[in-house]
């Protein structure tokens, strides 16, 4: 990302990264592409904390986690905002929105983040519920599998499995359904375009033209067009968070239907972009780990009241609902532990102004108008001072005496962030309480629901770093699993 960014953005020219006292060169900058956290930890080793490229413009990356609240707290100079609005608009394909065509878009679009929390998170949780039992009836505990009995075990891909159930319990959720019918007819394609989108996720982002990338065009347009206002119209219970930005498009004569659709498309990817692997590794890691899959669904069972061993009818109506969702703390640090194994996004800043950048009593840097300030969190999620054994998962790593465990160490002293999935400072995912309360919902109708196992004789899950700095990684490949109906 680092290197496509800098190679399109500053001035469309190589960027000549000086191998200096605090540099790094041109030819090494392709091993950031390949594996960003052994990159930059290399780095960080040789240049002591904190290293910045060279060239037209500043990269400099803070590395030592003690220093992260210097560069959040100035989120004045310091702005994520400009970054995204170079990149977004290009990726989804709607107009800017920041610069004066559409006076008080910006201000009012983060005001309906608000919505994702509060009253609105109590809604959208408990839609997601239903549309949960919902898929997972109709599509994995109805009948038998095919050329089984009832009860058989039945065997799929997990990656997809999660990517079917949360691709569609997430859109009926956000949306809404057919006016008509419970689920949409078309969801099969809209997923399937949604991939390959997805696939050239990373190229778009480095702000490749789309025109380079075969039919991504012509995709991205047919997934665009199945937010036009006159087909969302005709959907039903749509959450308020898109019912009131449908309203605020309105307002702007100056958006054309395709611009709100492209904006209605964009919270589509940011909804399960990152919540389809997180939800994948979540799943993996429990199932890899039977000992920790039997306390989770033990935790499950006993705030819902089932009881150890009390069977679970799959017809029974299960409400779960956020103050449910809270005391599942076994399931959360579970859950935790998997976003601290799998995630990789870099938080990316725009200097606002020429500034001194404080680090701590004795530090500071120049930052120039225009340079980019960047955290890359994975290097902390893997620190073998803060995280034991980073490598492994410990389900029960973020908590203590039975509450979460917030207490992590570097040199002594207490770490303000040491958990960063979600970005950090004023633009933090707006979407992270949502997400994990899908997350712990999937999980709990999938434990409650079905027994399941790995299947043998397949090699361990591996991360494929090539969406490094973009979020939750995707698995290399899908690993196969068994799962059957359980107490049913
Ligand atoms: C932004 C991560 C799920 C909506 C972000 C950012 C990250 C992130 C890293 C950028 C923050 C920064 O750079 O400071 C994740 C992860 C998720 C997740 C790991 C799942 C595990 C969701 C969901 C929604 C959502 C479910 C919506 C329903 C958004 C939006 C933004 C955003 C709208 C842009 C915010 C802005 O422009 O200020 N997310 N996200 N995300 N996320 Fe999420």
């Amino acid at each position: 990302l680092v290197e496509y960014y800098l190679h399109r953005q500053v001035n469309r020219r190589m960027v000549n990264l000086r191998s200096s006292k605090a540099g790094f060169r041109t030819s090494q900058s392709s091993e950031f592409g390949r594996d960003a956290h052994k990159f930059l930890e290399e780095h960080k080793k040789k240049f002591r904390g904190r290293f910045h490229s060279s060239g037209y413009k500043y990269m400099t990356f803070v590395m030592d986690p003690l220093l992260y609240p210097s560069v959040i707290r100035h989120g004045r100079q310091l702005d994520f905002h400009e970054f995204s609005d170079k990149v977004a608009p290009v990726t989804f394909g709607y107009p800017p929105i920041r610069g004066g065509k559409f006076p008080g878009l910006p201000e009012q679009i983060g005001r309906t983040f608000q919505l994702l929390q509060g009253d609105g998170l109590s809604a959208l949780t408990e839609s997601m519920m239903s549309n949960l039992l919902l898929l997972f009836r109709q599509d994995h505990l109805g009948g038998p599998p095919p050329g089984g009995a009832s009860g058989d075990w039945r065997s799929a891909g997990m990656y997809e499995f999660c990517n079917s159930i949360m691709f569609e319990a997430t859109f009926l959720t956000i949306y809404g359904r057919p006016a008509s019918a419970s689920r949409h007819s078309d969801t099969g394609l809209l997923r399937r375009d949604f991939v390959r989108f997805d696939n050239m996720f990373p190229l778009l982002i480095a702000q490749i033209p789309i025109r380079l990338l075969g039919r991504t065009k012509a995709v991205r347009d047919k997934l665009i067009d199945y937010f036009l206002p006159h087909r969302m119209s005709r959907w039903a219970d749509t959450s308020l968070f898109i019912r009131t930005r449908s309203e605020l498009f309105e307002q702007y004569d100056a958006l054309g239907d395709v611009d709100k659709a492209a904006q209605h498309f964009a919270i589509l990817w940011a909804s399960v972009g990152n919540t389809i692997p997180a939800t994948f590794w979540a799943m993996y890691h429990l199932a890899r780990h039977p000992e920790a899959l039997r306390e989770a669904r033990r935790e499950i069972q006993s705030v819902l009241g089932l009881g150890d061993g009390v069977p679970f009818s799959s017809s029974r109506d299960v409400r779960l609902d956020r103050e449910q969702l809270e005391k599942l703390v076994y399931l959360e640090s579970a859950i935790s532990e998997s976003l601290r194994l799998s995630s990789a996004s870099m938080n990316i800043r725009v200097a606002q102004e020429d500034f001194s950048l404080r680090l701590d009593a004795g530090r500071s840097v120049a930052v120039r108008r225009g340079d980019f300030v960047a955290l890359y969190p994975q290097t902390m999620h893997m620190d073998p001072e803060i995280y034991e054994e980073p490598q492994s998962f410990r389900a029960d790593r973020f908590l203590q005496d039975g509450v979460e465990k917030t207490d992590f160490y570097k040199d002594g002293q207490r770490l303000r962030y040491y958990l960063m999935p979600f970005g950090s400072g004023s633009s933090r995912c707006p979407g992270r309480f949502f997400a994990v309360n899908e997350i712990k919902q999937f999980l709990c109708v999938l434990l409650l629901c079905v027994d399941l196992q790995l299947e043998d004789g397949q090699a361990g899950a591996t991360l494929d770093a090539s969406r490094a700095g973009l979020g939750i990684l995707l698995p290399a490949a899908d690993v196969r699993f068994r799962y059957r109906p359980r107490n049913m």
